[in-house]
């Protein structure tokens, strides 16, 4: 028997990898309608972050064990499986809930024999893939591997006992570190010795298929929850003579579970506080870490400098020598370098996603929208919104403007308070702004309409027909005066 985790047996990656995520448990702890484990982390699902990094691992196939709020965990499977490709996933009801080792009993007839199975928490979304390909290693496709750490409080987790069969109870606790696992012992049907151990479970273990089908067939539910537990498979290792292998690592994190809204909110900022650093690392300025939010990825250039409470979501890239003032939120967008982005900016690109161009200056309290792309040292002012429209190189909308389903040229001059009309109440239609044109304060431009080349509208005018190159346009009602015009006086009652 070996309590090594080193020198693996076989190349781990050559035998086929099964995930069972159990998520069937109630949350009760959330308060909540939402099933735990929909709740998010850094704008994903906690099970999304799971799945995510079992595709990662080039899984098999993955089982997730649903129960509480079952349907609506599998249409989040059934979305989330879509984007994965081959990786096959399938949802398994687990009614009622009877322990970790009745919820991956349930996954039995969806596993092969002839692979490993690593068993994971749908509650617990930041474990590594590292960390999990290092413990399919320990496995080495004969022995259970079991995620273990030290906690300087270990209440309420599963302890792993160490020692040589026979001497159980008595040096458990002070047990060598090296000496061979024997068992895992729940919180609660640990004796006060037991209970001094700071080993614990993690809850994710890896283990060759054919053997944990025999070890769930086993379990039973004697003990003081009357539950079946999954833990219990170490005993039953112990006594088949299968070696049992503890990969013990340090970092808390990655087995934090999620059990409450304070324990999300916590495990939300030391995610964000590692994702702030790493930015840093790479040469990121942030103005202050701890007020950054990345729900997605950011990708930075070099002299990225990021003011603070900014948030990024989606796919985000920042350019070389980018900017971004105080309180923006940017999602799906690529801001190319030399971009100055001012307070206050709102960019969300969702599908179709947002360009700003190099050197381009946008906000601050600017908006822009799926389409929007802006090219070389366009100014986009405050309260500018910017829809499914080009701007070419150097043009510019600085005040109160609206430009949707637009192509305006280089160098446009677009006054404050303009529209594009590009809606008649059925359909959307666009606006062509060509060259060089200025339109002036507070005209609409009602598509579908072409201003030409080089063209001047009038402020004020309401725009709804072509206008050639070159001429000033204007459409608006004439300006009268009416001499000495006396002003209606309030008559007295
Ligand atoms: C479990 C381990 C414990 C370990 C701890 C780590 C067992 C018996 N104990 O305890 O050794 O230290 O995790 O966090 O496994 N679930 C189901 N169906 C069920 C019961 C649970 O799907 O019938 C799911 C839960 O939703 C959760 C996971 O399994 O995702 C763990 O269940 P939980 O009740 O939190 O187990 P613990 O008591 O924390
Ligand atoms: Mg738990």
């Amino acid at each position: 028997m070996s309590a090594s985790s080193t020198s693996p047996a076989t190349a781990p990656q050559q035998l086929p990898l099964d995930v069972v995520i159990m998520a069937a448990g109630k949350g009760t702890r959330m308060k909540s309608r939402l099933p735990k484990v929909l709740h998010r982390l850094a704008g994903r699902a906690l099970l999304q972050h799971v799945t995510d990094t079992a595709a990662g691992l080039n899984a098999r196939s993955c089982v997730v064990i649903t129960g509480h709020g079952a349907t609506e965990v599998e249409a989040k499977i059934d979305r989330l499986a879509t984007g994965y490709g081959r990786f096959s996933m399938k949802c398994v009801r687990q009614e009622p809930q009877l322990g970790t080792g009745h919820a991956v009993q349930q996954a039995v007839p969806e596993l092969a024999d002839d692979g490993v199975v690593v068993v994971l928490s749908g509650d617990v979304p930041l474990i590594a893939a590292d960390t999990l390909r290092a413990l399919i290693a320990a496995c080495g496709g004969t022995q259970l591997a079991l995620l273990t750490i030290d906690f300087a409080d270990p209440a309420g987790y599963g302890r792993i006992v160490r020692g040589h069969a026979g001497w159980v109870g008595d040096d458990i606790a002070g047990g060598a570190d090296a000496a061979p696992v024997l068992a895992i012992v729940e919180q609660k049907d640990a004796t006060e010795a037991e209970r001094q151990i700071r080993e614990v479970y993690s809850g994710i273990m890896a283990v060759p298929a054919r053997l944990l089908k025999g070890w769930l067939a086993r379990l039973d539910n004697r003990n003081a929850q009357g539950e079946y537990y999954l833990t219990d498979v170490v005993k039953l290792a112990v006594a088949d003579g299968v070696p049992v292998v503890a990969h013990r690592i340090q970092d808390a994190l990655q087995v934090a579970g999620v059990n409450s809204p304070v324990q999300l909110a916590e495990l939300e900022r030391e995610h964000q506080m590692r994702l702030a650093r790493a930015l840093m690392e790479q040469g990121v300025r942030l103005a202050d870490p701890a007020r950054l939010d990345v729900r997605g990825t950011l990708q930075c250039g070099q002299d990225v400098d990021i003011d603070v409470n900014c948030l990024f979501e989606g796919a985000v890239l920042l350019g070389d020598g980018v900017r971004v003032g105080a309180n923006c939120v940017i999602a799906n967008a690529t801001i190319a370098a030399g971009a100055v982005i001012h307070p206050f900016t709102h960019i969300d690109g969702e599908k179709a996603g947002v360009r700003v161009g190099e050197g381009a200056l946008v906000g601050p309290f600017a908006r822009l929208r799926p389409g929007a792309v802006l090219g070389r040292e366009v100014h986009i002012g405050n309260f500018v919104e910017v829809k499914n429209s080009t701007l070419a190189d150097g043009a510019k909308a600085n005040h109160l403007a609206y430009l949707g389903d637009a192509t305006v040229g280089e160098r446009v001059n677009y006054g404050a308070g303009s529209i594009t009309a590009n809606y008649d109440g059925a359909n959307k239609h666009r606006t062509v702004i060509e060259a060089d044109v200025h339109i002036g304060s507070n005209c609409v431009l009602v598509a579908p309409v072409t201003i030409g080349a080089g063209g001047t509208v009038g402020g004020g005018s309401t725009i709804t027909k072509n206008t050639p190159p070159g001429a000033l346009s204007v459409a608006r009602g004439k300006q009268v005066s009416i001499a000495n015009w006396s002003r209606p006086v309030k008559q007295k009652r």
